[in-house]
């Protein structure tokens, strides 16, 4: 009898024989033709890679027509021509060091605001788009995806360096950009408060974070007086993944029309009845976002492509001897004791399904949870933890490290885990 591999072996020397023949001069003309002429390309993987193409260009410098709302409407483009980019740094925006010719930095003034619009010009501020006039004059600017969800590698500078699509950026003053618009009086009026209320509020943002809620029902702040807003998340590692956002709004592709319409303002069509709830979402209801209807759709026809793209973004890998893999191993068996595994199911990290849990069985307040159409908040996925360590976990940071999670956990589980356990715990998740 043959072994198996064996079968495969001679399977192979058959098909070599076979492609011989049909290279040998005494083969059909036809024949030799065919084995000669490459492959048809897999009309799927092309298709996939068109689509991948597509979705990185919108991903990163799409505004879906937003400069009208963020220029015409805000005017932010009359503050950006001051902005230098040393300012635009310290509010964390970064600069795609691919999109400049050699040297233009090294001769660069970052005290120059002409630098900045240079920079804009090349589309090399991720996530900020400028237009210019034939004059080279700056009369609008609009916002991208990878505005929250890109940094750079910092490999030419703090700030500056090659793109890192789908990574978190925890370094963005969200708030205080769009505090430089000189009018915010259509915000003031959208939420039915006075200017200097919206300044108070974008100024208690801080660094990465942003409110995608505050648009819809007005909550500023929680019972605690703390913010309401949340912390960007990474925008990686999502394939395999049923709900999306902190609190589970939908898939990938619902929230990519959520934000495209409601967030950055850009031109679409956007439906989504639950709005219409004027109880809980009572700036959404009164302003009509359940149904939106734009002249020129320009969001829409990019939804496949945008999706697949994030599908496809990695989570990143952590650096070598970031963490301790001997105790990773030990935390690892630490993670399914501990019945972490129940809802972060390997290797997704979130549950297979319908991903969402209460307030009460994490051991947390419901706010959050309130503010979405379900009340629950969404199993993390949890590969690449150790990009986003900045600014906390938990969808507003209120676990500054991950040992404060692991020790929550703890108390609310009643884990009795032993120190070493939390430690081995600890460098398990920051193995993922
Ligand atoms: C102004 C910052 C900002 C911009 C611009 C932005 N997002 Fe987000 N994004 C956030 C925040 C904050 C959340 C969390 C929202 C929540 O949970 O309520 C989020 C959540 C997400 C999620 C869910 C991630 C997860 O873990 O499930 C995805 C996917 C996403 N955004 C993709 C996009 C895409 C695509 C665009 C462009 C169309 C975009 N975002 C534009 C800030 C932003
Ligand atoms: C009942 C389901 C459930 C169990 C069990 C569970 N988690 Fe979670 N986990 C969640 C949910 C839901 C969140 C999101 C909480 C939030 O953002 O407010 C989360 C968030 C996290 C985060 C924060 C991720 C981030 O990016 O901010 C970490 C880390 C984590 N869990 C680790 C663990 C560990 C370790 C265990 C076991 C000790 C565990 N989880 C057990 C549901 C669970």
């Amino acid at each position: 009898m043959h072994s198996r591999k064996g079968i495969l072996a001679l399977g192979a020397i058959a098909g070599a024989g076979a492609l011989l023949l049909a290279l040998s001069p005494l083969a059909p003309a036809s024949e030799r033709e065919q084995a000669r002429r490459p492959a048809a390309p897999d009309p799927i993987v092309s298709h996939a890679q068109q689509m991948l193409d597509e979705g990185r260009q919108t991903f990163r410098y799409d505004t879906f027509g937003d400069q009208v709302f963020w220029s015409r409407t805000l005017k932010i483009h009359q503050a950006l021509k001051t902005v230098t980019p040393r300012t635009a740094l310290a509010v964390g925006l970064k600069v795609d060091a691919e999109a400049l010719p050699p040297g233009l930095l090294a001769n660069a003034d970052l005290d120059d605001p002409a630098t900045t619009a240079a920079l804009l010009r090349r589309n090399a501020v991720v996530g900020l788009r400028g237009f210019f006039d034939k004059d080279r004059n700056l009369v609008a600017a609009g916002i991208t995806c990878a505005l929250c969800h890109s940094t750079v590698d910092n490999s030419v500078a703090p700030g500056i360096g090659k793109r890192r699509d789908g990574w978190a950026n925890r370094d963005l003053n969200v708030g205080a950009i769009i505090n430089l618009s000189p009018d915010l009086q259509p915000v003031a009026a959208l939420l039915g408060v006075d200017q200097a209320t919206v300044r108070t509020v974008l100024r208690s943002w801080g660094p990465g974070k942003f409110d995608a809620e505050l648009f819809l029902d007005g909550k500023a702040f929680r019972p605690d007086g703390k913010t309401a807003a949340t912390l960007i998340p990474p925008a990686f590692g999502l394939a395999g993944v049923d709900g999306h956002t902190f609190t589970g709004w939908g898939s990938v592709t619902y929230w990519n029309a959520f934000v495209a319409n409601l967030e950055m303002y850009g031109q679409g069509r956007f439906w989504d009845p639950r709005l219409n709830d004027a109880a809980k979402f009572p700036v959404a209801a009164r302003s009509g976002f359940a149904d939106i209807k734009s002249d020129h759709d320009l969001i829409t026809p990019k939804l496949a492509a945008l999706q697949l793209y994030q599908l496809a973004i990695p989570a990143p890998a952590p650096p070598r001897r970031s963490f301790d893999a001997d105790a990773a191993a030990r935390g690892k068996v630490v993670f399914s004791a501990a019945g972490c595994n129940n809802c972060h199911v390997p290797p997704l990290y979130t549950e297979p399904g319908w991903n969402r849990h209460t307030a009460e069985e994490i051991g947390i307040d419901s706010f959050q949870a309130d503010r979405s159409p379900d009340g629950r908040y969404r199993t993390t996925p949890l590969k690449g933890l150790w990009s986003h360590a900045k600014g906390g976990y938990y969808h507003d940071g209120r676990f500054a490290t991950l040992l404060d999670v692991v020790n929550h956990y703890d108390a609310h589980f009643s884990l009795s885990l032993t120190n070493q356990q939390k430690h081995d715990l600890v460098e398990f998740l920051k193995s993922l």
